[in-house]
């Protein structure tokens, strides 16, 4: 069997692609990153490729050649960004910036549909489950706290574009799940700065969230709709 993890230097992305070596699965790994030295085993193929249209479709017609009728499984697209250098989160309406909100949107909702719209004639003949890291915080109806002004709304646009695809996806690639999955606060880079106010037990590790990712995947119902998933396989409202 073989998977495909893209924005492979996530951190729950690493945890995830040791979970499925050992559970003996061929890995095809993309980013844009250098494979870390960390990460050794011949059954790993590590790709790096830039967040752009032309390169995304060059690595799956690479993919295409390689992977050539073998199963693919599981498909999981980590990308996601919250701050940078550059980059903070808004508290108010007044911290919002475009400059910052661009970059969001492009890398938390373009990028995984670039994934999404290019996979789909690879994944035609396959039953594969595809999770695409989303996050609780991109949900309006659980909008309570407000701010985040971009990561929300970078999060709620990749909803609807995952939404959109599978809607498509069910029409041209039928065996295709996919899943919108928050992991919960997790111990990444992403989280880093925010820590701090996790309550005690709600942090979780990369190793924790990956190993739930991949039960939820096994169980979940193999229908032609998007769910959105947290951690512990509960639906949280759009
Ligand atoms: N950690 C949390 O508490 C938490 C909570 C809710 C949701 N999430 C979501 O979980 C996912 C994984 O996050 P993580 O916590 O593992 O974060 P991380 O370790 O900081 O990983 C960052 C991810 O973003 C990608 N990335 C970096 N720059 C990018 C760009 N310019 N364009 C597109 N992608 C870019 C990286 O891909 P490359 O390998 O190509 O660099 C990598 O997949 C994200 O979608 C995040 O929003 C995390």
């Amino acid at each position: 069997m073989t998977s495909i993890v893209i924005g492979a230097s996530s951190a729950i992305a690493r945890a995830a692609i040791q979970q499925l070596l050992e559970r003996g699965q061929t890995v095809h790994a993309i980013s844009q990153r250098p494979r870390p030295a960390a990460l050794s085993d011949e059954r790993l193929n590590w790709w790096q490729c830039r967040h752009e249209a032309a390169d995304i479709e060059a690595r799956v017609n690479m993919l295409a050649e390689r992977i050539a009728d073998a199963p693919i499984e599981r498909v999981l697209i980590c990308n996601g960004r919250l701050h940078s250098e550059s980059i903070d989160v808004e508290k108010k309406l007044d911290d919002l910036e475009a400059e910052s909100f661009h970059q969001l949107m492009d890398s938390n909702a373009l990028t995984p549909a670039l994934w999404l719209r290019s996979l789909l004639p690879l994944l035609k003949r396959h039953e594969t489950r595809i999770a695409v890291f989303s996050a609780r915080i991109g949900s309006i109806g659980d909008n309570r706290l407000g701010g985040w002004y971009s990561y929300r709304a970078s999060k709620a646009a990749l909803n609807m574009l995952l939404k959109t695809a599978a809607v498509e996806y069910a029409r041209i690639a039928r065996s295709v799940k996919l899943v919108a999955f928050h992991p919960g606060t997790t111990d990444t880079p992403l989280s880093k700065p925010f820590q701090a106010k996790v309550p005690e037990g709600k942090l979780f590790t990369p190793d924790f969230v990956a190993s739930r990712l991949l039960d939820i995947l096994d169980t979940v119902e193999a229908d032609s709709n998007l769910s959105f998933l947290d951690w512990d396989g509960q639906t949280i409202d759009w």
